[in-house]
């Protein structure tokens, strides 16, 4: 028996999908990248923006389509993850012939349900109806913990998922609604998965939570120390790791002891992910986001400070209701201090169950569509000189893979997290080389070994 995974949405969700890999590999199936060979097709989703839920309902009447087209039953086709969770029966209903639905909290149960429906299915005859499950469960951050590689590199560099869900509530943000409230796995489940990742050659990791450094806050006694920064210094102390990332965190829990944290612990990555969403004051209190500009700012310069080539990247928001062309000039202010090297701009989607949604959508298209426009040209010239500068020196490099186009080029990031090509062989991939940057482009550097 084969699956295919498909994965839409962020990181969280491709962990989620190598979870729910390896649940169908301990059955006994194997993961397939080919769809046409499947005997199940997982579709796990993102709802994010509508783009994304539509992108995936797009994909799944394709697939259903086709199998209609071969007069078979089989493969079995589910959705899980967040839109399976936002839309739940709804799904069944627009999507005829769809196999299941598991929710976002479920993905745990994912090859459970389809192995069952492909058993089902290969006595031919009964049709099955739907199985639809988003009901609650606040112990899936127990077990997802389950490693298969399904990205390229990510038998060098994985990921682990720390906690689950948010509560944080940005107004925007359908998030909270279909991932639940935040639940911070135990600190030593963490640790002995880290330390078995090592152990099967993984020499990265990039902790994954919506909130990643309010790691165990709801569990927090009052005036303990950070959690996250307690599970930074233990991974930090495991041998074999090299290097240790983390995405993606909320200013208003960045404070003193985690700006501390870079240069103290050596395997810590000078490189941060730190979502702005918009510079105006006043649009970050209406989208609920409890820090002010200057407040970014602050963290932003005493990164800076601490570490350096410190690489700053994060998400902005553009349309957001009432965003008047001074509240984007003072995002578009903060952009260029923060000097962010690499971004996300969104524009501004209403999502059906969250509190701006009830507000109207009122910035026109074309206005969102300038605003991205002016972001993404002065992220252009800001990564493009954030390159430049790196050009003649030597940095270390974890070599990940195989690069995408070039006879033995290879591939590989630097501690900031810029993409380097090199020529190099097989035999580099999982080692720690020095490179020299020779030339640059706004989204990679060529770069040669030096030792
Ligand atoms: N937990 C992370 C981000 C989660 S979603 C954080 O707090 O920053 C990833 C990004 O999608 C967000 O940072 C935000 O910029 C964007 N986003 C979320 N909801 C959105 C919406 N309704 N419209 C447009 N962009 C949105
Ligand atoms: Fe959404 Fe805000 Fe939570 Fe991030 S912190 S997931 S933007 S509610
Ligand atoms: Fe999308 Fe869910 Fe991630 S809504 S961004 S896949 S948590």
């Amino acid at each position: 028996m084969k699956a295919h995974i498909r994965t839409y949405g962020c990181q969280m969700n491709e962990r989620d999908s190598e979870n729910i890999a390896a649940n169908f590999v301990e059955r006994g199936w194997s993961i397939t990248n080919n769809e046409d060979e499947a005997d199940a097709i997982i579709v796990n989703t993102c709802s994010v923006r509508e783009q994304a839920e539509n992108k995936a309902i797009g994909k799944l009447g394709h697939l259903i389509n086709y199998r209609n087209f071969t007069g078979k039953n089989l493969p079995v086709i589910g959705v899980t993850g967040c839109m399976a969770q936002n839309r739940g029966g709804q799904l069944v209903k627009i999507l005829p012939g769809l196999d299941f639905v598991a929710g976002a909290r479920k993905t745990h149960k994912v090859a459970d349900i389809a192995e069952q429906i492909y058993r089902q299915k290969l006595t031919g005859r009964v049709p099955v109806a739907p199985v639809v499950d988003v009901s609650d469960d606040l112990t899936s951050h127990l077990n997802i913990d389950k490693h298969y590689p399904l990205a390229r590199s990510s038998k060098v560099c994985a990921f682990v998922s720390i906690m689950q869900g948010c509560q944080m509530n940005c107004s925007y943000c359908i998030v909270p609604k279909v991932r639940g409230p935040m639940r911070s796995r135990p600190t030593a489940d963490i640790v002995a998965e880290v330390r078995a990742l090592v152990d099967s050659g993984v020499k990265e990791v990039t902790l994954l939570g919506q909130v990643v450094n309010a790691f165990g806050i709801e569990r927090r006694a009052p005036g303990k120390v950070s959690e996250f920064v307690d599970l930074l210094e233990r991974l930090n102390a495991i041998e074999g790791l090299q290097r240790i990332r983390f995405t993606s965190p909320h200013p208003s829990f960045f404070k003193d002891d985690l700006i501390e944290a870079y240069g103290r612990l050596e395997k810590l990555c000078q490189y941060v992910h730190l979502p702005l969403q918009s510079g105006s004051n006043s649009i970050l209190r209406a989208m609920n986001r409890p820090y002010r500009a200057e407040d970014f700012l602050r963290i932003a310069e005493r990164l800076r400070e601490k570490v350096a080539d410190m690489s700053i990247s994060t998400d902005v928001i553009v349309g957001y209701p009432g965003e008047t062309p001074e509240d984007f000039r003072q995002t578009v202010d903060v952009f260029k201090q923060a000097a962010f090297d690499m971004a996300f701009i969104f524009k501004y989607s209403p999502r059906e169950g969250t509190k701006s949604a009830q507000q109207p959508d009122d910035v026109p298209e074309s206005i969102k569509d300038q605003r991205n426009k002016i972001l993404l040209e002065i992220l252009g010239e800001q990564s493009m000189r954030f390159h430049e500068n790196m050009i003649g020196r030597t940095f270390d490099v974890l070599v990940e893979d195989r690069a995408k186009r070039g006879q033995d080029m290879f591939m590989g990031r630097t501690r900031n997290h810029r993409k380097c090509i090199f020529k190099a062989d097989e035999s580099y991939i999982a080692k720690t080389v020095n490179v020299k940057i020779n030339s640059a482009t706004v989204t990679a550097l060529s770069a040669e070994i030096v030792g």
